[in-house]
This record gives structure tokens, sequence and C-alpha cells, in this order.
């Protein structure tokens, strides 16, 4: 495989799907809901995910795609060369705020994170990594994160994990908030990791991710040596919706072992 002449392909395919969202901006955009009322779905992450599903399967016959919107392949295993695509990630930022929300992209072989982006439309800002290879924010590499402390930190979580809720303890989330700088929520799973990559942020943790939320992230904040995993510790399986952290690496073990505590 010429993962450099990969990287260039998947590279033009989200800077033309970008173009195609901010268009949609002047048409009439149709907004549904999915599994509750607050899951929104617009005709423009269809849309976007049925431009690169066609381009791909085109372009590249044997490689598998899954996709939010369901338009992809059915993944069981992690064989071969599989895309893990977000047309949109940030659906209720892109509907609220016209802002703030990312095409996600992971490639992966064999289950090994090869190629992975993530594009803040609006920004215009395309962050990509390729596998030992670095990451960069447009054509600037990013640097390797150093270390810090929690009491540094300022930590990316969504208010509802803090609330009381069915997947964890939210004591210690509280603690977790009462000793870190500071916290942040900014609406897309994603851009959410590259703030993580590029220092913005130290951790972002979620209860819910699916695998097209952070096989992108995965690798970039990879290639700055942050680390992600399940709230178990344990390596995302890429094959269903699971817990999430990533964060820089020298305070991930803490997280786990002080703050964040499971539900039974
Ligand atoms: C969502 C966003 C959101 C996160 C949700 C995701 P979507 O993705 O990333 O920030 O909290 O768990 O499902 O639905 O906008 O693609
Ligand atoms: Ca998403
Ligand atoms: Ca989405």
């Amino acid at each position: 495989m010429n993962w450099g002449a990969m990287d260039r392909y998947a590279k033009s395919l989200i800077k033309e799907a970008g173009h195609h969202i901010k268009h949609s901006f002047f048409t009439e955009i149709e907004i549904s809901s999915k599994s509750s009322a607050n899951d929104l779905v617009t005709n423009i992450d269809r849309e976007i995910e049925q431009f690169f599903i066609t381009r791909i399967r085109r372009d590249f016959p044997n490689h598998r795609i899954m996709g939010e919107e369901g338009f992809g392949d059915e993944i069981q295993s992690l064989n071969g060369v599989i895309w893990f695509l977000d047309p949109i990630d940030g659906t209720m930022n892109f509907i609220h705020q016209k802002r703030n929300f990312a095409i996600s992209l992971g490639i992966y072989i064999d289950g090994i994170g090869m190629l992975g982006y993530v594009y803040d439309v609006m920004a215009d800002d395309l962050y990509s990594a390729m596998k030992d290879e670095g990451a960069y924010l447009n054509d600037i590499r990013l640097p390797q994160l150093t270390d810090t402390t929690i009491e540094e930190s300022i930590i990316g979580v969504n208010a509802s994990w803090i609330a009381p809720n069915r997947y964890v303890e939210n004591n210690p989330m509280i603690e977790l908030v009462n000793t870190c700088r500071g916290t942040r929520s900014y609406g897309s799973a994603a851009l959410e990791m590259t703030h993580v990559a590029t220092g913005r942020v130290d951790v972002y943790v979620s209860m819910r991710l699916s695998p097209w939320d952070i096989a992108g992230g995965m690798i970039i904040a990879g290639e700055v040596g942050a680390i992600s995993s399940t709230l178990n510790g344990e390596q995302s399986s890429l094959l269903e919706q699971e817990t999430f952290i990533v964060s820089n690496a020298s305070i991930h073990s803490q997280l786990l072992e002080d703050f964040i505590v499971l539900k039974k």
C-alpha cells in the first residue's frame, strides 16, 4: 500500500467534502432526529457520507467503510483496510452554530491506525497524522506533549457526566472538576481530541463514543504522545460504542485510578 498517495487522496476528498458542507449553508437543510430528540441528523450528514462512500468504492473496491449514517459496510472484524468516517461530527453545532463541527476519518489496516484526519470545516484547519510520521495542523507539525499534573490541567468533559448519570460515579467527577485548573466542552468529540493533541486541553473523556468518532483523532493524538483507551484502561475495540478517554500520557493512569469510577 502506498500510504503517501493514500494520504494525498484522503486529504483532497476531505477538502472537497468540506466545500460541499460550506455550500450547504446556502440551501435549506433538512433536520430530523434519530435515537432521541437531541440525536440530530441532516440531509447533509447523509449526502457527505454518500459522497465519500461512492468515491472510496470506485477507487478502492477492496476497502471497507464504517460510516455513522449507515451507507457503508457491516463491520464485525478489523481485517483488511477499513475507513471509519463521521461525515459531520458535532451535528448539533452544525445546525445551531454553523461552526465547531468536523469531518472525522481514520484509515486502519488489520486494526492498526495508519492515517487520521479531523477537518474543522469552518476554520479550514485540517489535523492529520500518518503512523510514525507525526501529526500536523495544516502544514505545521505538532510538537510532542509535555508532562503535566491534574492541578494544572484543563479537562474536556461534558456537564452530563458531572451531573448524576447512569455511567459514572459523579462525586469523584466533581472532585476532578474542583481539582483541575478548568473545564471545557466543545460538542464535537473529534475536535476535542485535536484539542488534546495540540495541548489546548489535557484530557477529553466521554461515556459513549462510536468508532467513527474516535478513529481519526486517536491516530493524531497518538502521534504526539497522548494515550487513548476505554475507561477500563483497555484499547478501544473500534467495533462498538464504548467509554473513552484521551489524555496527556502523564495523567492518564491517575485519572482512571482516582477520579473516573464507572458504575457497576
Ligand atoms: C457527537 C459529538 C458529541 C459527543 C457525542 C457524539 P455527532 O457526534 O461528537 O460531541 O458528545 O457523543 O455522538 O452525533 O454530532 O456526530
Ligand atoms: Ca460523531
Ligand atoms: Ca456525525
